[in-house]
């Protein structure tokens, strides 16, 4: 595992991005995992900064959503489906993503993560963490081994997207995500934590035991992580 630390959230975007551009160089058919959230939204910025200026090009790129919510019209808005519309303003080789309003979620997830795994795995994972502990939505509880799956989200979780839906009751109770176990067969993985409120959950999945109670945790058992974190999100790390 390594652990980089960005001054600021700023420096953060700017590492994160150069992380997705240099996969994007690589190889004949480079493909990355990509997250939602807020940590994220920077990084994508600073891709689209590059790529208008000439230093970055993903338009070979096949790009896969790690988690969707489910049991709503796909592009509702809230949902990862609108959120990668408006964040993602830079040409994709191809973005795939789980139907939200599949009729059948977990045919929809499994269909997904199987033709994931047909088109030969996820080059470079790219991660949020939730203050619980999730990766995508592989909530506390999710074993290491975990398939791709429709999940019952934590109530932190909708609370998190209350505002991007409109309201709580508005925000699904269910999400489709790639398991664990889909995950760790990533490549590489690469997870980003930025402020302070994600200080303590970062220290319990780096330096805890791994454990069903922090997901996250079981990125100890890849060889091919890096948190990048800034300084706020690292500050509870013992000294290294
Ligand atoms: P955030 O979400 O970037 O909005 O904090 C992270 C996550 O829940 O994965």
């Amino acid at each position: 595992m390594r652990i980089e630390i960005a001054a600021d959230a700023t420096t953060l975007a700017k590492r994160a991005a150069s992380a997705i551009c240099d996969v994007a160089r690589a190889g004949a058919h480079p493909s990355i995992g990509l997250p939602t959230g807020d940590t994220p939204i920077s990084t994508y910025e600073e891709i689209a900064r590059r790529v208008e200026a000439g230093g970055c090009d993903l338009s070979r790129v096949t790009a896969w959503a790690v988690d969707e919510f489910a049991g709503v019209p796909r592009g509702t808005p809230g949902t990862n489906d609108a959120f990668f519309l408006r964040h993602l303003a830079f040409p994709l080789g191809a973005l795939h993503l789980p139907d939200a309003g599949a009729a059948n979620a977990a045919r929809d997830i499994a269909a997904f993560a199987s033709r994931l795994r047909d088109a030969g795995g996820i080059d470079l994972c790219v991660l949020g963490i939730g203050t619980n502990g999730h990766i995508a939505f592989n909530e506390p509880g999710s074993a290491a081994d975990s398939p791709a799956r429709v999940v019952d989200l934590a109530t932190e979780s909708r609370n998190a997207h209350a505002a991007a839906f409109g309201s709580l009751d508005a925000v699904p109770t269910r999400g489709m995500t790639l398991g664990v176990a889909d995950i760790l067969a990533s490549r590489a993985i690469l997870v980003l934590a930025s402020g302070a409120a994600k200080a303590d959950i970062v220290r319990r999945a780096i330096e805890e035991p791994p454990s069903a109670a922090v997901p996250a945790s079981w990125l100890q058992r890849h060889a091919g992580v890096t948190w990048l974190l800034d300084a706020a999100a690292a500050s509870r790390l013992r000294a290294r």
